[in-house]
């Protein structure tokens, strides 16, 4: 009788890629999750793929950052070198990568700053060389998390000029501007040098505002859509499941994660328990795959 169930094949691993060898660095707001090299990148990977997990997203922490996030588009990038080991040390792992500036720019933003405002149509053409530099090094989809108006076209447009029209695009549609991502931003580095992420990512109090943007990703040639964060914005994923019949994602954000591991260090909650009911709720409410910082231990659990 039971309607739901977990699978890890529908969990995404997030990996953070750093510079180095032999590096496996843990995070302190995110516990159990590391920066890794490149190397340890690739066992991590392979690791996952043992366990059943159906993708990893990776996220690249890069050496140095500019105004223009440079490190995000180099052939020789941080992710782009991740791409190419993991694929080797995983060839049926599904690797999907974070496309967004914020981790490489030294203001910290998702695009291009000028006099202090983002500037939304100069800063697309820098993400699809990104989507398209993702792809060439091996990506097999490409998730752009910037939330900039007509993003999605432009890497479509730019993927398929590179002749890279297989590559789908999983697409951050209904990404808001939350404040349970502090964590990752430690772990990235990326907090905004000034101001926040308001001018493009969703206000939380709107439900319809979001629909509509998984709606323009779908126009634009988006193959699935994401909802971020899970937990508090269940509704959104099962409005979205509703109107669309898109594959559709759900970011189980790093401050969801931290919120339980705090808890649990701490004897309040029982962690395996809250994380496996979380991911169960969060796929209830429509979610054909979670992105989780659990991928690892709900397979372990699960097996
Ligand atoms: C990049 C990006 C962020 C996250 C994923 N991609 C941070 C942000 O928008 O500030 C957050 C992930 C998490 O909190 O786990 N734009």
């Amino acid at each position: 009788m039971r309607e739901t169930r977990l699978d890890p094949a529908e969990l995404v691993a997030p990996l953070f890629a750093c510079s180095g060898e032999g590096v496996v660095a843990p995070l302190s707001g995110l516990p159990g999750i590391a920066r890794r090299s490149v190397d340890e990148l690739a066992a991590e990977a392979a690791r996952l793929q043992d366990l059943g997990i159906g993708a990893v997203l990776l996220f690249g922490i890069p050496e140095e950052k500019d105004d223009v996030g440079s490190g995000a588009y180099d052939a020789d990038g941080i992710v782009q070198r991740a791409l190419r080991a993991a694929r080797r040390a995983a060839p049926g792992l599904v690797l999907m990568t974070d496309v967004c500036l914020c981790e490489y720019t030294d203001h910290g933003h998702c695009g291009l700053v000028e006099d202090g405002e983002i500037v939304n149509d100069a800063s697309l053409e820098l993400l699809a060389r990104t989507a398209v530099s993702h792809a060439e090094a091996g990506a097999d989809a490409v998730c752009p998390s910037d939330m900039l108006d007509g993003r999605v076209g432009a890497i479509r447009a730019a993927l398929d000029d590179a002749a890279l029209e297989q590559t789908p695009i999983v697409a951050y549609s209904a990404k808001y501007a939350s404040a349970f991502y502090g964590p990752f931003r430690e772990v990235a580095d990326s907090t905004p040098a000034f101001g926040d992420r308001r001018s493009y990512q969703l206000d939380p109090p709107n439900v319809r505002e979001a629909l509509r943007e998984c709606e323009l990703d779908l126009e634009e040639g988006a193959d699935a859509i994401m909802v971020k964060p899970a937990l508090p914005y269940l509704d959104v994923i099962r409005a979205a499941r509703e109107r669309f019949d898109a594959p559709l994602l759900a970011y189980n954000v790093s401050g969801e994660y931290a919120m339980v591991k705090a808890a649990g260090a701490q004897g309040w909650l029982d962690e395996r328990a809250a994380a496996l009911e979380s991911l169960l709720a969060i796929k209830r409410a429509g979610a054909d795959a979670i992105v989780t910082y659990w991928a690892a231990d709900a397979a372990a659990w699960l097996a």
